[in-house]
């Protein structure tokens, strides 16, 4: 299986950090934000992998990453033209790189403890994407569960009052009729292409499994959760050492 790390978009909720770099690059405690997502699909058996990034500091992701061969990676690289166009947008990039085969897609701003060998290893077909309780839930996406919680109704982005306690992690696994799906999307009310009506769509047609998250998980987007990954981090390495 190939993956393809989301790293485009503005990162307007970090300025003016995002001035210098790209929000990706920035430090999370002892490393560049985007070498937790690599590692994360690298520990999932993951090698083949498409970095998609914006246009603004492109440079510096090549620069930093080269071919991906210190990292032991192969990595190709993809520039979302649209800058903001939304997360399902910028996966539609990766359209000839996956090939007609199924792919396992992280945003640059995820950072997960444990990793994805298991579902990436079992995944047939149709898409899969994987929960985790979250304090504040209506700043993700957030599912929808049936009564007797086994099945989901649907998946609601950013809703005012979640109708559950999780929320949708940056991880996915699509098998290759998502590009045909992203083709018929509509930008959502913030102007995007939006990843979880994608999820919505292979959900009414009975193609959509999930999962929950073992482990911490952490997007680090905004100042503040930027600030805790470094701090869960920091605390995780001395533990250790
Ligand atoms: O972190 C998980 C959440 O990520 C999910 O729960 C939501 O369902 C999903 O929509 C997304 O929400 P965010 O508001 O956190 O997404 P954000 O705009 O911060 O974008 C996340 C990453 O996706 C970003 O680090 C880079 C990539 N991206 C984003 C946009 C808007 C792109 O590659 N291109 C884009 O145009």
């Amino acid at each position: 299986m190939k993956g393809v790390i989301l790293a485009g978009g503005l990162g307007t909720r970090l300025r003016p950090l995002t001035q210098i770099t790209n929000k990706h690059l920035l430090p999370v405690y002892d490393k560049p934000m985007i070498l937790y997502p690599l590692e994360t699909l690298k520990n999932s058996g993951i090698r083949d992998i498409m970095v998609v990034c914006g246009r603004e500091h492109a440079d510096h992701f090549m620069s930093f990453l080269g071919s991906g061969k210190e990292h032991g990676v192969k990595l190709s690289y993809a520039l979302q033209d649209t800058n903001n166009g939304g997360i399902a947008d910028a996966l539609s990039y990766a359209e000839d790189f996956a090939d007609g085969g199924s792919i396992a897609v992280i945003l640059g701003d995820n950072i997960f403890e444990n990793d994805f060998k298991k579902a990436a290893a079992g995944f047939a077909s149709g898409a899969e994407i994987f929960f985790k309780k979250a304090e504040n839930p209506s700043r993700f996406g957030v599912p929808v569960f049936s009564k007797d919680g086994k099945k989901i109704l649907r998946v609601e982005e950013k809703p005012k009052k979640p109708k559950s306690p999780y929320a949708q992690t940056g991880f996915y696994l699509f098998d290759s009729g998502i590009f045909s799906v992203i083709k018929t999307l509509k930008p959502s009310a913030r102007g995007e292409l939006e990843m979880t009506d994608a999820v919505n769509r292979y959900n009414e047609e009975g193609k959509l499994s999930f999962g929950f998250v073992k482990g911490e998980w952490l997007d680090a987007g905004t100042f503040e959760s930027l600030f805790k990954a470094a701090e869960f981090l920091r605390k995780k390495r001395k533990l250790r050492d």
